[in-house]
């Protein structure tokens, strides 16, 4: 089988390696007794490639290693063998700017939630792709809107894993697109605010950065730890403290992260400006930072 290599033009179909072996799209399937299909028994991990090297992969396989802790999944295989397949994807792909997923789930098993009905390996996935294109205004700055919702992990054992079971952050993504925002703001039933439905989330005020704490069950970003490094390099003072929509409103500037848009200005929440309305002086300096650190890499 070939796959459309047209080096960066045109659209170039994902690259499958499932468990293991290299499969083509066509090719690429699981049973419908895969528990990661009947209950999002599975967890994931989406890394951002540049120039063909896989961003933080290490970071982002101990995480995965945590997240399958968390949901006490024994993977089948040795996850140093997932390095091997995420390179071989990135090869086959041959885009320099790609996107990598990949997703263990505890495998087949009977119709039964039991965990313990599970036999056999469990499946893994990994997916390559071409960076699917960022909105061209994105770094102008985005809204945000709060969300009323818990994550499915939440004061669970598996807090911060990232599970495949993304129905919360896909119902608040839904009512914030809804209500014209680009971004939902997980809030409690207290007020506080601890993430993005798919990045974490930091205010500046007066010179100083906030940002949610682990401790508040949100996905331990790998962006965000870099930013939080980024923030000490530039001699920033960074405090972790939950946040308020007060804490939006009274910012001079806010800003997300995630592996696949890195460092995001926030210019709005709830149809409220945020500072001037334009990304700030020290989102862009922590930008820089973040990106210096990619090209470092
Ligand atoms: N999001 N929080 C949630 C709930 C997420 O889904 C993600 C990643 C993050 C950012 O984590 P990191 O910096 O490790 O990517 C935080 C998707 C996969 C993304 O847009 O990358």
């Amino acid at each position: 089988m070939t796959h459309g290599h047209a080096h960066g033009v045109g659209t170039t179909d994902p690259v499958i390696v499932l468990n293991g072996v290299h499969v083509a799209l066509s090719d690429a399937r699981i049973s419908v007794l895969d528990r990661g299909f009947l209950f999002g028994d599975a967890v994931f991990e989406v890394l951002r490639v540049y120039g063909r090297a896989p961003f933080a992969l290490d970071e982002h396989l101990a995480r995965l290693g945590r997240s399958l802790e968390g949901f006490r999944i024994e993977p089948s295989f040795p996850m140093a063998e997932l390095r091997r397949e995420v390179h071989e994807a990135i090869q086959l792909l041959a885009h320099d700017d790609a996107y990598v997923r990949v997703m263990v789930s505890r495998g087949e098993g009977a119709l039964h939630l039991d965990p313990r009905r599970a036999r056999g390996p469990t499946t893994r996935v990994v997916i390559a792709a071409p960076l699917l294109a960022l909105p061209a205004d994105l770094y102008d700055g985005v809204s945000i809107a709060t969300v009323r919702a818990e994550r499915s992990t939440d004061h669970t054992r598996a807090a911060g894993a990232k599970t495949a079971a993304y129905v919360a952050n896909l119902l608040a993504l839904q009512v914030a697109q809804e209500r014209g925002a680009y971004e939902a703001a997980f809030t409690a039933s207290d007020g506080s605010i601890s993430e993005g439905h798919s990045s974490n989330l930091f205010v500046v005020r007066g010179g100083e950065v906030l940002t949610p704490p682990l401790s508040s069950g949100i996905l331990g970003g790998i962006t965000r730890a870099l930013v939080i490094e980024a923030a000490r390099d530039e001699g920033v003072t960074l405090r972790e403290r939950l946040l308020f929509v007060s804490d939006f409103e009274r910012a001079d500037e806010a800003f997300l992260t995630s592996s696949l848009r890195e460092v995001v200005p926030i210019t709005a929440i709830d149809g409220v400006r945020i500072g001037d309305g334009q990304p700030g002086p020290v989102t862009r300096r922590l930008h820089a930072r973040y990106a210096q650190r990619v090209r470092a890499r």
